[in-house]
């Protein structure tokens, strides 16, 4: 069969060029895009007297019947037909006759590819973004629970300052809140349509862009054509987007890790969402949170891989482009399953408060209490209250005790000027709810915190 474009051609393409070219294996995911772009193309055309009010009827209505074909298994995508593009216009003429060739007047696949695969990027970017804000309501009411759940907060992996889990919660909400906020403003920023832009200088017919960008749901349509059929940066945005989402779920992947050891016990996993060894019966394995720690790398692959490919292209369009699709459909897919999953093990998950709790007496997390208590009530210089709380922890070793159970006369025999008032500031939940500043870590401030949140989130 000779294709759409052969008719310079004297040979017919090899079967191992036709493998090698075609896009059709993958992006005939984008074909309910390609067909209302279509539809908006034609109906455009009609509306601006290129194509008869009744070709264009005839194509709109082609084009749900291919439609149809497709959602019911019917359509055969041959690898003949190239890509999506090429196999739906075919498959009109086929129905419809010499009418579906008119079809393509005043457009190209450059344009065409190029508005198919934003609508795509736009549409996904939409539905994670709803995805995101549902694991954010599902943090928020775990959060709730546990305003007064004290866990150690840490740096370098080691005990720092006794936290609420609730507070701890609301970070991973924060980097979710930024997350959602970068993928919409992606939809803002790229909400202009590339549908009229043809091959890459536009076109000679009459036609109107600002109609298909309205038919399309786009805000505006893109300024130069040149520009716009080698355009990806949306696609470099969705997948940056779903790079540093993952950065965010690793990290909150690599936590819930550890909090499900033996060693901590802070969380459990349901039987729904963990598995077990083939070998060790004993074992029950986060392999869910491992897989979403791994899935960064993958997703990150995929921004690198279409960085490098577009980096240096000459302008305008260029094959190496149909390179952009697969890596961008793999984030996608990878991020929708991610949080559907990561939301579940949340909802299902069991919080150990007495484990957390216990675990804040080990490291003595209240030493920066009693070095501010030094500074505050003794007017030392927080150099010197730094050194003699130094002192305290050791002894505390020495006693096998931590800095929260130390007793007062242990504390005078190292600095006399310590009196009796210091004792309540060195209790676990007195120090975390002293962290009343703005973003602290206090009950009181951690159900601000709270507050804001789900304002935020009433508010959109
Ligand atoms: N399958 C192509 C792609 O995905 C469509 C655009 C082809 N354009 C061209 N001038 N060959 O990029």
């Amino acid at each position: 069969m000779s294709k759409m474009w052969s008719g310079r051609f004297k040979e017919s393409a090899s079967e191992l060029l036709d493998r090698f070219n075609a896009s059709i294996p993958f992006d005939q995911k984008l074909y309910k895009e390609d067909i209302t772009g279509s539809i908006a193309h034609a109906t455009m055309l009609a509306e601006n007297g290129i194509l008869s009010e009744s070709d264009a009827k005839q194509i709109i209505q082609a084009l749900t019947t291919v439609k149809e074909e497709i959602e019911s298994g019917e359509f055969e995508f041959k690898i003949s037909d190239e890509d999506i593009h090429m196999a739906i216009e075919s498959r009109i003429t086929a129905i419809i006759g010499d009418v579906g060739k008119r079809l393509h007047t005043a457009r190209s696949r450059n344009d065409q590819v190029a508005t198919d695969f934003r609508l795509y990027v736009q549409n996904k970017s939409q539905s994670l973004s709803e995805q995101i804000l549902y694991l954010q309501k599902v943090l928020l009411e775990l959060a709730k629970k546990h305003t007064e759940t004290l866990i150690p907060g840490m740096t370098h992996l080691q005990h720092a300052q006794p936290t609420n889990f609730a507070y701890h919660l609301l970070a991973y909400i924060s980097m979710f809140k930024r997350d959602y906020e970068r993928l919409q403003s992606s939809i803002e920023r790229n909400s202009t349509s590339p549908l009229g832009c043809a091959a890459l200088a536009g076109t000679p017919h009459n036609i109107n862009r600002d109609r298909t960008s309205e038919l399309l749901g786009f805000r505006e349509p893109t300024l130069n054509c040149l520009d716009t059929v080698s355009d990806r940066d949306f696609a470099l945005e969705i997948l940056f987007n779903i790079s540093t989402l993952f950065v965010h779920i690793s990290r909150f992947a690599e936590e819930l890790i550890i909090w499900s050891s033996y060693e901590f016990q802070f969380v459990k996993f349901s039987d729904a969402y963990s598995t077990g060894s083939s070998i060790m019966p004993q074992k029950k394995n986060p392999d869910v949170a491992e897989l979403l720690r791994a899935k960064s790398g993958r997703v990150n692959g995929n921004l690198i891989s279409l960085l490098t490919v577009m980096k240096g292209l000459p302008l305008a369009y260029n094959k190496d482009m149909q390179e952009d699709k697969e890596g961008v459909f793999d984030s996608v897919e990878t991020a929708e399953v991610s949080l559907e999953i990561l939301t579940k093990s949340i909802e299902t998950l069991t919080v150990n408060v007495d484990k957390m709790e216990k675990a804040c007496k080990i490291g003595h997390l209240t030493a920066t209490d009693l070095a501010d208590y030094l500074v505050k009530y003794c007017n030392i210089p927080f150099r010197e209250a730094h050194f003699i709380t130094g002192e305290a922890v050791a002894r505390a070793d020495e006693l096998n005790i931590d800095l929260s159970e130390i007793e007062l006369s242990e504390l005078q025999k190292i600095d006399s000027r310590i009196e009796a008032d210091v004792l309540p500031l060195l209790s676990l939940r007195n120090s975390m709810n002293s962290r009343i500043s703005k973003g602290g870590t206090a009950t009181a401030e951690t159900k601000n915190q709270i507050k804001y949140v789900e304002n935020w989130l009433e508010s959109l």
